[in-house]
């Protein structure tokens, strides 16, 4: 066994010693998807047990500066997708099809320290604790709801939602559904230009290179 092998390894086992295996699978499976079934929509109570959830999470100094908006009604959730953009690698895709969009979204914003001033820089951490948690609380739900984080977002986004811009700061857009698509995790080694890109397949299933355990340990 090679230096490197060990630590995957090692790994391994102690994710069987210490009760580790569901967890793993759970981020394993919470991967992004950007195709779902739009004929199922999330509940709005669904997306509000997720911020329930967001709400408790880690944040700096417990300053809780984060704001979340629910969408859910259709024709809103129209006008979100409007203005978002998708799979910034895949250039000759515009992003899931009428009948594929996601149905629900929770949109995360920063409350502002002062009018028009930005908000704090560390609730770009806060944010992400708070939509990976609720990206693994879909996930593991029954039904299994998925969903994709968005940065690519467009600037009237906010306007869009009536939110006033002099008071909040919009920082990710998670988009909800259940999924309608295969998503895979590949070694890096799998990909087929050697690079961090993601590639969908020609039977449409998408693939994540990751990095192994060995080459991200330093
Ligand atoms: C902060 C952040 C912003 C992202 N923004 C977008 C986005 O604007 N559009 C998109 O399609 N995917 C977006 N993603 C999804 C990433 O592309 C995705 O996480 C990455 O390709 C790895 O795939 P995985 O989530 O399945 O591991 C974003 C993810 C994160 C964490």
């Amino acid at each position: 066994m090679t230096e490197n092998e060990s630590v995957s390894a090692q790994a391994a086992s102690a994710r069987d010693e210490y009760g580790l295996v569901q967890m793993a699978n759970l981020v394993a499976s919470c991967r992004s998807f950007r195709r779902f079934d739009e004929g199922r929509r999330v509940p709005e109570g669904f997306l509000l047990e997720l911020v329930d959830m967001a709400r408790l999470c880690a944040n700096g100094a417990n300053r809780q500066l984060l704001r979340f908006r629910v969408v859910s009604d259709p024709a809103a959730c129209d006008a979100v997708f409007a203005e978002l953009a998708w799979a910034g690698y895949f250039k000759d895709w515009a992003g899931p099809a009428v009948g594929e969009r996601p149905t629900g979204y929770v949109v995360i914003a920063a409350e502002r320290g002062a009018a028009g001033k930005p908000a704090a820089p560390i609730v770009e951490v806060d944010c992400g604790i708070a939509a990976q948690t609720m990206m693994l609380a879909a996930r593991s739900a029954a039904p299994s709801y998925a969903g994709c984080m968005l940065k690519a977002f467009t600037l009237r986004l906010i306007d869009v939602l009536g939110l006033d811009a002099e008071r909040y700061e919009l920082k990710l857009v998670c988009a909800f559904g259940l999924p309608a698509e295969e998503v895979r995790l590949e070694p890096l080694s799998a990909s087929p230009d050697g690079s961090i890109k993601y590639w969908r397949d020609d039977a449409g299933v998408h693939h994540v290179p990751k990095r192994s355990l060995e080459d991200v340990l330093i």
